[in-house]
């Protein structure tokens, strides 16, 4: 198995062929997230967001309407074409996209009122791109927030349908790909922690917490949750080589075993926003 022979750093196959799956698949962030920005940032349509990692635009599209520029940068060519192709089919004039890893930022991008990480930090040169993206920041206001899952304990759904079997999905993907987590040409099977450490040692001081209530039961099919599969970098397609279809259609089984009529619940957690603003001496 090539992948256990080192651990993972990036490369650009680290989300290759997930891209098209992504929107449909991932679960979506709480409805409430634009108001809470506008509200916790009192924005007026003016400033600058910048999202780094920002894929197909999961965040940086629900919070375009807050600013006068909102620009995505993302290492993955094709997730920032799908940026592009999901902002055209929303109608938004005001989006930027550019595939840049963070850690080439600046990259002339000039300065940003607010800064977003959602599920995107843990990937990256954490203490280099906290440092360039404070001096990113419009003094003294801007701030760096990063968009995360609250968790919950008791998330499970409440009506009649049954939950994701992700502990299924879970053997079927160690079946093909091995007992390790793949991420790449590497492995990873864990995310570095104490993000706050970083952050301070950065010069930022926080983080402020707000939570975005969300709490919703939504109904998932097997073509939502097969999407969200080739969504994630430990299944994405590139992994499976000549295998993806075969794949697919165990996974496919695997589905329908676990809800006859394909349909499963979700109970989606609040969103927390945790905020980090340039320390002051
Ligand atoms: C899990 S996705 C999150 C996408 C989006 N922000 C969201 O909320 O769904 C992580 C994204 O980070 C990007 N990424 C990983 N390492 C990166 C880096 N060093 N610089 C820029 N983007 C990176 C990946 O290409 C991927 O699109």
């Amino acid at each position: 198995m090539p992948g256990e022979r080192f651990e993972w750093e990036w490369d650009e196959t680290l989300f290759a062929g997930a891209a098209a799956y992504y929107d449909r698949g991932r679960l979506p962030n709480s409805p409430g997230l634009a108001n809470a920005f506008e509200d916790t940032f009192e924005l007026d349509g003016q400033g600058r967001l910048l999202d780094v990692g920002c894929g197909p635009g999961t965040v940086t599209l629900p919070l375009a309407g807050l600013f006068r520029e909102a620009v995505g940068v993302d290492a993955d060519a094709e997730m920032i074409r799908e940026a592009r192709r999901l902002a055209a089919e929303r109608g938004l004039m005001n989006g930027r996209w550019f595939q840049r890893r963070a850690e080439e930022l600046p990259a002339d991008l000039g300065r940003f009122n607010v800064v977003t990480f959602a599920a995107s930090f843990h990937w990256m040169d954490r203490a280099l791109v906290a440092g360039i993206i404070r001096a990113m920041l419009e003094r003294p206001h801007g701030a760096v927030v990063h968009v995360d899952n609250r968790h919950q304990d008791s998330l499970a759904p409440d009506d009649d349908h049954p939950a994701p079997p992700i502990e299924r999905i879970a053997e079927l993907r160690r079946a093909y790909l091995g007992q390790n987590r793949r991420a790449g040409q590497g492995i990873r099977n864990s995310s570095p922690g104490d993000e706050a450490a970083v952050f301070r040692a950065a010069g930022f001081a926080g983080p402020e917490l707000v939570v975005v209530p969300d709490g919703r039961t939504i109904i998932r099919s097997a073509d939502d949750l097969v999407a969200e599969t080739f969504s994630l970098s430990s299944t994405a397609p590139h992994l499976f080589g000549d295998r993806l279809s075969q794949f697919e259609c165990d996974l496919r089984r695997l589905l329908a075993a676990a809800s006859p009529d394909g349909v499963f619940a979700v109970r989606l957690p609040d969103n927390e926003l945790k905020i980090w603003r340039v320390a002051t001496p």
